[in-house]
């Protein structure tokens, strides 16, 4: 049984599923893959902010629909929310805008900017851990500035930051250097989580194929270190 942390499963809210039908398309690739547990997870950026009560009807009828066709998939609400900056993250954070990846706010998905590293990145990460929540690095091996310097994403980790490697990145879907680079943060024990970041019913929810890459890469404790993990986020 597998928990994906960052899909974007809901329909016509960002770059995600187009209707309602791929999103159920989406849940059933996912329960073939043995994930019974999906966090939506819209973008949250700049110009693409997602209300939360909208995002919360998303999931309701998303879920009513799973329920009703029998598909035995558990959705519930999160953002990929984008460090744009600090000024950015704190304006949110008192607007409680975004969602966190579970109830109890221990977890959020916090994503950087394709351009360039932000410079706030340690200070917004101090911020998060002092309220007790632990900030979850998507894809990090698809960002240049973290693979021409894997230091700074040890750093990151040290101060208490959890990651987030994509399956499609391990496949090689994301390129040569995402995929060298997720295999070596595979190999430096430096992957906590395992998502899809899956977007449609290509580039699907398909964890169950990066989860065997890590068996074979690393054996089967990761394997079970990186999935429990998953399940420790939407507890
Ligand atoms: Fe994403």
């Amino acid at each position: 049984m597998l928990t994906d942390i960052h899909c974007h499963i809901l329909d016509g809210i960002d770059d995600g599923a187009k209707d309602l039908q791929e999103s159920l398309e989406m849940a059933r690739i996912a329960l073939q893959h043995g994930t019974h547990r999906i966090v939506a997870t819209p973008h949250f950026f700049e110009g693409c902010i997602t209300p939360r009560d909208l995002l919360q009807e998303k999931v309701e009828l998303l879920q009513q629909e799973l329920d009703r066709q029998e598909i035995a998939v558990k959705i519930s609400t999160g953002h990929e929310v984008r460090l744009e900056s600090a000024a950015f993250i704190q304006d949110h954070l008192q607007k409680e805008s975004f969602f966190y990846l579970n109830a109890a706010d221990s977890f959020v998905l916090l994503e950087q900017r394709w351009d360039r590293y932000c410079p706030d990145t340690e200070e917004v990460l101090d911020w998060f851990l002092k309220r007790g929540t632990t900030p979850i690095i998507p894809h990090p091996e698809r960002h240049f500035f973290f693979r021409d310097d894997p230091e700074l994403l040890s750093r990151l980790i040290a101060q208490g930051a959890w990651t987030q490697v994509s399956v499609d990145s391990l496949l090689g879907t994301n390129g040569a250097e995402a995929q060298a680079f997720g295999r070596q943060l595979i190999e430096r024990n430096e992957v906590h989580t395992l998502a899809s970041d899956a977007h449609n019913i290509v580039r699907k929810p398909n964890l169950s194929e990066g989860i065997r890459l890590v068996g074979e890469w690393a054996g089967p404790a990761r394997v079970q270190e990186i999935t429990e993990r998953s399940h420790r986020v939407v507890e």
